[in-house]
């Protein structure tokens, strides 16, 4: 929290957050097509039934006054753990779904939701967090600390 800028707020995302423009952010990142707020709140509460599966962090624009209410989010991020047979039942972090606004980026924000991801997926257990990234981006994730590994592959249904 201290390492934002002043101004900025990290949390969890919250039931409500479907208001504060949480998929705002995320049509910045890839086509989301229309989706109902009581669409979203199905599918946060069923994420949240996940107990200790999905981590979805927000940053979000403070108020002007400390008393003033938040006024969008600016960025989000996803840590999904999943737990292995493998590894003596090795736990493995996938990053998904990074996105700052397109207004707020290039002041650092990107990397702090990296590092704070990663954070949890260590104190979750994580022995490693993998994702996947376009080409362009492959900059980013090296000065967040990863390096390139393997080859993605994908089916579409
Ligand atoms: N290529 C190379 N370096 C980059 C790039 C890039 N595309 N983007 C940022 N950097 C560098 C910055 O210059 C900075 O370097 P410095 O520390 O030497 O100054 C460092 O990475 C950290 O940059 P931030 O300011 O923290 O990055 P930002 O807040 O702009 O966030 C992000 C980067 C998340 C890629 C942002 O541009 C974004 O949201 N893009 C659109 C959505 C997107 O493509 N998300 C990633 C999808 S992949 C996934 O979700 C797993």
């Amino acid at each position: 929290q201290s390492l934002l800028p002043k101004g900025y707020t990290f949390r969890s995302l919250r039931r409500s957050d479907y208001k504060l423009g949480h998929l705002d952010v995320l049509a910045d990142l890839a086509h989301i097509g229309d989706i109902s707020e009581a669409a979203w709140t199905e599918r946060f509460d069923y994420l949240a039934k996940c107990q200790g599966t999905y981590f979805v962090l927000v940053i979000v624009e403070a108020g002007d006054n400390e008393c003033d209410e938040e006024k969008r989010i600016i960025g989000t991020g996803t840590l999904v753990v999943e737990r292995k047979f493998l590894f003596k039942l090795g736990i493995q972090g996938h990053i998904e779904d990074i996105g700052i606004k397109a207004d707020q980026q290039g002041k650092g924000l990107g990397i702090k939701m990296l590092n704070a991801l990663d954070s949890i997926a260590k104190d979750v257990g994580c022995y490693k967090t993998i994702l996947d990234c376009s080409a362009k981006n492959e900059g980013f994730y090296v000065k967040c600390g990863y390096n390139k590994a393997g080859t993605e592959m994908q089916h579409y249904f």
